[in-house]
């Protein structure tokens, strides 16, 4: 059963706090969010217990130590219903997006070709893309959305033709929060032979995820956004990709065999991209987060934050002074302004009453000419926050003001 008072005493950050009447609330969740015991655990085993290298050494500890690396590739590949060997290890959504860019992109695409993204794109989605068609002369061209920011199957095949490639998008978008439908999507590009990368850093934390039924050809996500330690994350791909991708970067662990003329044999993915000694505390650490979040069960973690959200969105949608740009929101990111206050000094207001929010452009600069603002307010749930903890956040929201906010300066 999901019982959200339980599930918090495994959060040391939840715990920890000092006693009073104010403990801070974390509404920060989609830029990072907090480990359970099991996680933080699992990374300290590694240090205390196990600290050697993995894949290279000729000991039992360094066999144990391999197999458990290689065993929690499978559950993370199982948590999206991947097989192992379509699951690379990298430092996190932005390099798993790079890789497909610099990896794939620069290999397969030709001068013409098109790159097709929206403008809600975080950067990690569209800088590396603007960088490989400048390389290839590809060209990027962008679907266009709704006024509120949405992607429509509609606005989509007005697009989609026999030039594009490659269609890159985020599954669930960073600001707005959207869901985007992804399957359709998917069917529509392979119709015209163009492959669909997902940036799925939103979703994966928060939705129950199926490679093979979206038939994704590339999925990228972070663990530190799905309670697990920073500087880790994964990027699936179909096998036949991910051998048609090169690495883009090169050392040892990646390769089978090189000469004094410079010939390099690879090792087959994943291992050709995982070169040099990776991050394995994390992975390990990975593997616990991806076991605790089953364990909550992902639809319990999504129908639990739906309620949350919906709460929350139906006090906002009352408050005169606040301007909603997500009423609609499909997820718990929901994206505001307080009318005529400067959003970092609104957000400064909301810190001072004990609420971590995130304010600015949320990497996604080119979705704020689009909302006709350049920073919005963006408070992001997770299955730990609590209604009494958006309680008190909606009645400080409720009094924000403008004399409020400059009266923190003086
Ligand atoms: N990508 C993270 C965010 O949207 C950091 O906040």
């Amino acid at each position: 059963m999901f019982d959200v008072m339980e599930i918090r005493k495994d959060f040391p950050m939840l715990m920890n706090q000092k006693d009073g009447d104010n403990p801070n609330i974390y509404f920060d969740n989609a830029a990072t969010t907090y480990k359970p015991q099991p996680v933080i655990d699992a990374v300290l085993s590694y240090y205390t217990k196990k600290s050697v290298n993995i894949h290279r050494g000729d000991y039992d500890l360094s066999y144990q130590v391999s197999s458990e690396y290689e065993s929690a590739r499978k559950t993370i590949a199982e948590f999206i219903n991947a097989q192992p060997n379509e699951l690379v290890f990298t430092s996190g959504a932005s390099a798993s997006l790079n890789l497909v860019a610099y990896g794939w992109g620069r290999k397969h695409l030709k001068p013409g070709d098109v790159v097709l993204s929206t403008e809600a794109e975080h950067a990690s989605n569209i800088l590396p893309w603007f960088k490989t068609v400048e390389e290839t002369k590809a060209i990027i061209e962008f679907i266009p959305l709704t006024k509120d920011g949405k992607l429509t199957i509609e606005n989509f095949k007005k697009v989609m033709n026999d030039k594009v490639k490659v269609v890159t998008i985020a599954s669930v978008t960073n600001v707005l929060g959207y869901i985007v439908p992804i399957k359709e999507i998917v069917d529509i590009a392979h119709g015209y032979g163009a492959i669909v990368v997902v940036d799925g850093a939103q979703s994966v934390p928060h939705i129950p995820t199926d490679v093979k039924a979206l038939d994704i050809d590339f999925l990228a996500f972070s663990a530190h956004k799905m309670v697990g330690p920073t500087g880790v994350g994964a990027l699936y791909g179909k096998y036949e990709l991910l051998e048609q991708t090169d690495p883009f970067i090169l050392g040892g662990g990646s390769n089978a065999r090189f000469d004094i003329c410079g010939n390099i044999l690879l090792k087959h993915p994943p291992f050709k991209f995982e070169a040099g000694t990776p991050a394995i505390e994390a992975v390990l650490g990975f593997e616990a987060a991806v076991k605790y979040l089953n364990e909550v069960g992902m639809e319990n973690i999504h129908t639990y934050e739906q309620s949350l959200k919906t709460y929350l969105v139906d006090q906002l949608k009352t408050m005169d002074h606040i301007e909603l740009y997500n009423p609609d929101t499909d997820t718990g990111i929901i994206t505001f302004n307080a009318k005529g206050i400067f959003a970092q000094d609104a957000a400064s207001y909301i810190n001072a009453n004990h609420v971590f929010v995130r304010a600015g452009n949320h990497c996604a600069k080119i979705l704020m000419e689009l909302l006709q603002t350049s920073e919005t307010i963006r408070a992001s749930l997770y299955f730990y926050n609590t209604k009494a903890e958006v309680d008190h956040f909606i009645n400080v929201v409720r009094g924000i003001t403008l004399e409020k906010c400059i009266d923190l300066y003086v």
